[in-house]
């Protein structure tokens, strides 16, 4: 079977699947933005996560505001190790049905810990601040990224950085930290500065929202090719990304957002054939989109 292209996540020594598995539906079902669903049983999710391995969708993205998600992977992950890469986040909590923010040195120690317990691992592959709208509060008027970078140098994680919120988060997350999340797809593309930035410097980059939180029509891009699928070209064709993150409970979706991965770079290779061997990733070959030429 063919599998989900890989990257590296900028100069960090680590890679994964372009297309990685989000897991806030894996543990919580309230206060979402998405269609009203059940939480999934423990069967059910192991099946999605043999089925992402097979696919090659290898990063994992969690937190601990998303209800019992860790707790769920660290029991999947526990006969797993060290097949998939594990990304999750401090600073929000929800519980009682409401977020709170704490981005102190001791909560933000406390919660790294018990993200390592929960999750059952030794180490945390990248820690990011889940940050509130106002993220540079957290980024700069916190001791957090100090503290993840204390935990780096201890052995807990291996790398951090932070899931901004906007274009000036974004872009002092570049400078602060290894790693940034950031909202983009092809109708929102305010922060894409903050991808260019993180490119140039080396720094991982994962998409949020980069499927349009499900909200995909089933209109046709310029080529005859699905929404989802010019979702998933247009955001792989920015070189910089190391992988866009797509939340699913659905099988058949996974296996989509898989093929649209690989269709992606099934053309990449076919370009790069009949052009010169200068043309890079990011020259336009994704189908153009509605809001691209308007
Ligand atoms: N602040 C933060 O750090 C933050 C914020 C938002 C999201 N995230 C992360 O990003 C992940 C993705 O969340 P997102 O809001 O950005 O959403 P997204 O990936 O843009 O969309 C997720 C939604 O799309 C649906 N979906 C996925 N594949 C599909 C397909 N092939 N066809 C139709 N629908 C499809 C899913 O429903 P089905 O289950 O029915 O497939 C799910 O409801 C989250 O799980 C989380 O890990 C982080």
């Amino acid at each position: 079977m063919n599998r989900v292209p890989r990257r590296r996540f900028g100069r960090l020594d680590l890679q994964g699947g372009v297309v990685g598995l989000g897991t806030v539906k894996w543990g919580r079902n309230l206060k979402l933005h998405y269609a009203p669903f059940e939480l999934p049983s423990d069967a059910t999710l192991g099946r999605l996560l043999n089925s992402a391995e097979e696919l090659g969708i290898n990063v994992l993205d969690t937190a601990p505001a998303y209800g019992v998600a860790e707790e769920r992977l660290g029991r999947l992950l526990a006969d797993r190790r060290g097949r998939f890469v594990v990304v999750t986040k401090v600073g929000e909590e929800f519980e009682g049905g409401e977020s709170r923010y704490d981005f102190g040195a001791e909560p933000v120690r406390l919660s790294v810990e018990r993200s390592l317990k929960r999750l059952r691992l030794e180490c945390l592959d990248l820690v990011l601040l889940h940050c509130p709208p106002d993220d540079l509060a957290a980024i700069l008027g916190s001791p957090a990224l100090e503290t993840l970078s204390r935990l780096k140098e201890k052995g807990w994680l291996r790398y951090f950085g932070v899931s901004s919120m906007t274009l000036e988060g974004g872009l002092k997350a570049v400078q602060l930290s290894d790693a940034v999340m950031v909202s983009w797809n092809y109708l929102y593309r305010d922060q894409e500065e903050v991808i260019h930035a993180a490119g140039r410097e080396g720094k991982a980059v994962l998409l949020k929202k980069a499927l349009l939180s499900g909200k995909l029509s089933s209109g046709r891009a310029s080529d005859g090719s699905t929404i989802l699928e010019a979702c998933v070209a247009s955001a792989l064709d920015k070189g910089d990304v190391s992988a866009l993150i797509a939340g699913t409970l659905n099988p058949e979706h996974l296996l989509e957002n898989a093929a649209a991965a690989i269709k992606w770079e099934e053309k990449r290779r076919r370009d790069q054939g009949r052009h010169s061997p200068s043309r890079n990733a990011e020259d336009g070959t994704s189908p153009r989109l509605e809001a691209e030429s308007g």
